[in-house]
């Protein structure tokens, strides 16, 4: 009895939580803000009668995710009536939720009029659609009397850019499929739609390649701090779950296989194909002058091209310099530097590149590679460069220079494993720079003057989240949140449209939402009670730069 009072009592405090919340900008607190919005007089009220009704429409436009959302939060079951009905009387409109195809609308825009009968969303496109009904989700409240009501407005929306994109390290730590897809739900809610999954590199190799078992059973055996960590990895049918669970949610997965540095992992499992390296970066790299090493990435390659459609497959390129020692000794390398004409160990670097962008390209996919690849002779367009190196910014503007689309994730502010926090102790900081809440929100207006003539060639912006110094989910949500609402406002919303101070009143509400999906955000507005989770140990402070 005792206990069902208590949960009573939390159903309750819950449902008065959002009361007090949420009637903020006159309910109107949707993250990424949506570029125009008018705001009118009235309510909308969802309830048990509210029916869903398409009208006009050829293609598929599902509204599972909006409903099984609904439900979830507020325990309500919407009805959908007739695929492509035409309106067959005033009566049966009342209460709707009307989608109507609206083919003067670009991909993934929208427009919503909520009246208070009826709720129109229009769009020209199945993501259009989606992203009509994820505003919808964050305009609901409850009101004094329990209802679920929405406010009258006119809202009419588009995406800046078209990659707003969130990548996870799941190599140095693993966090699984349960972590995966919940975030997929919040990235989905926040209009971000390129998910990078970071799958391999030094520690662990965590996707199941059928061809190459012992890329997992031993390559998926350890982690960043502890070499024994239980092997934990992704099989096929996992990946397939997740790319699906993604899609339905407007989420392109990307996969990371990291070439041809950064793959211990996949060196000590299949020695013949290691590059060698010493002590700390022992087998850090492919060998690149086997071609033994290329028939085993292509026949990778094969297996996970069947796996993800997404058009894109990315080799990582970084830092090979750090592992390739063995590349100035080895005698087959030397040799095939000479046979060559590759000048030197660089240019046998630029000639893996190479070799992996064609292996991508005749899978039918484009290759992304940090951005290393942007001296390496490559055709731009067979490749898009990722720009991390805030520190080079000629790596930036060579690639545009030379015509290659670019994703921008610069350290500062794009990487979440840097602090957010003077006062936080684990993680990374370069120099005195971290990447707190406001320098994340005010990017790419940072970097303006780099990208202001080739605007054309920047495809998107995303948060990157290295796992070092992240060993559990915990830490995870710390690292993550608040940060990626900025990024996701930074990839959606024009500049001129962009204000901190209304944009952290929109976080105050979405934070609500995090709270019910357990999720343990950095709290920004009362920072004590969200104490830094430990990464895997204290002596993780770094410097850089
Ligand atoms: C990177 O941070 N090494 C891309």
């Amino acid at each position: 009895m005792m206990r069902f009072l208590t949960e009573r009592l939390l159903l309750s405090l819950l449902l008065l939580f959002p009361l007090i919340n949420t009637h903020a900008n006159g309910g109107i607190n949707i993250i990424p803000k949506p570029q125009k919005v008018e705001i009118k007089e009235g309510q909308f009220e969802l309830n048990r009668k509210t029916q869903i009704v398409k009208k006009g429409i050829t293609y598929d436009v599902s509204t599972e995710v909006f409903k099984k959302d609904i439900n979830k939060s507020y325990g309500l079951s919407l009805i959908e009536s007739g695929i492509n009905d035409a309106r067959k009387s005033k009566q049966s409109i009342k209460n709707s939720i009307l989608l109507q195809h609206d083919a003067d609308l670009g991909f993934e825009a929208y427009r919503i009029d909520v009246k208070e009968n009826e709720i129109l969303c229009s769009a020209s496109s199945s993501e259009g659609f989606f992203y009509a009904l994820q505003s919808l989700i964050q305009m609901i409240s409850t009101d004094a009397k329990n209802r679920l009501t929405i406010p009258c407005v006119e809202i009419d929306d588009k995406p800046l850019l078209s990659w707003r994109g969130y990548m996870l390290d799941d190599s140095r730590h693993f966090f699984g499929k349960e972590a995966v897809k919940q975030y997929l739900d919040i990235m989905a809610r926040l209009k971000l739609n390129r998910f990078h999954w970071h799958l391999t590199d030094e520690p662990a190799w965590r996707i199941e390649i059928k061809r190459y078992p012992l890329l997992t059973s031993i390559g998926a055996i350890g982690s960043w701090d502890d070499k024994d960590a239980p092997h934990a990895f992704y099989s096929q049918q996992d990946v397939k779950e997740i790319v699906a669970y993604a899609a339905e949610r407007h989420i392109m997965v990307i996969p990371e296989i990291d070439m041809p540095g950064h793959a211990t992992a996949a060196a000590r499992s299949y020695p013949e194909i290691s590059g060698g390296g010493e002590g700390r970066w022992k087998d850090f790299t492919f060998h690149p002058a086997k071609e033994e090493t290329y028939e085993f990435i292509d026949n990778i390659m094969t297996e996970i091209a069947d796996l993800f459609p997404a058009p894109y497959i990315h080799i990582g390129a970084d830092e090979v310099h750090y592992g390739n020692q063995s590349w100035f000794t080895d005698k087959t390398m030397q040799d095939f530097i000479k046979a060559n004409n590759l000048k030197n160990e660089v240019g046998l670097e630029h000639y893996f590149v190479r070799r992996a962008c064609d292996i991508v390209n005749s899978k039918g996919k484009k290759m992304i590679g940090w951005d290393e690849i942007t001296s390496v002779g490559l055709d731009p367009s067979k490749a898009v460069v990722m720009w991390w190196r805030h520190d080079k910014p000629e790596a930036l503007t060579r690639s545009l220079n030379d015509g290659f689309d670019v994703i921008l994730t610069p350290r500062i502010p794009c990487y979440f494993d840097f602090v957010q926090d003077q006062s936080h102790e684990i993680g990374r900081r370069w120099g005195n720079k971290f990447n707190e809440l406001t320098t994340v929100y005010d990017f790419p207006e940072s970097i303006s003057s780099l990208i202001a003539n080739n605007k054309s060639q920047i495809l998107g912006l995303q948060a990157n989240l290295w796992t070092e110094r992240v060993a559990g989910k915990e830490r995870l949500d710390f690292m993550t949140f608040p940060r990626l609402l900025a990024i996701a406002e930074d990839g959606w919303t024009d500049a001129e449209k962009k204000d901190y101070e209304d944009f952290e009143k929109r976080v105050a509400v979405f934070l609500i939402y995090l709270k019910s999906e357990g999720i343990n955000y950095f709290d920004i507005f009362d920072k004590s009670t969200t104490p830094e989770p430990w990464g895997p140990s204290k002596a993780d402070v770094i410097s850089e730069g």
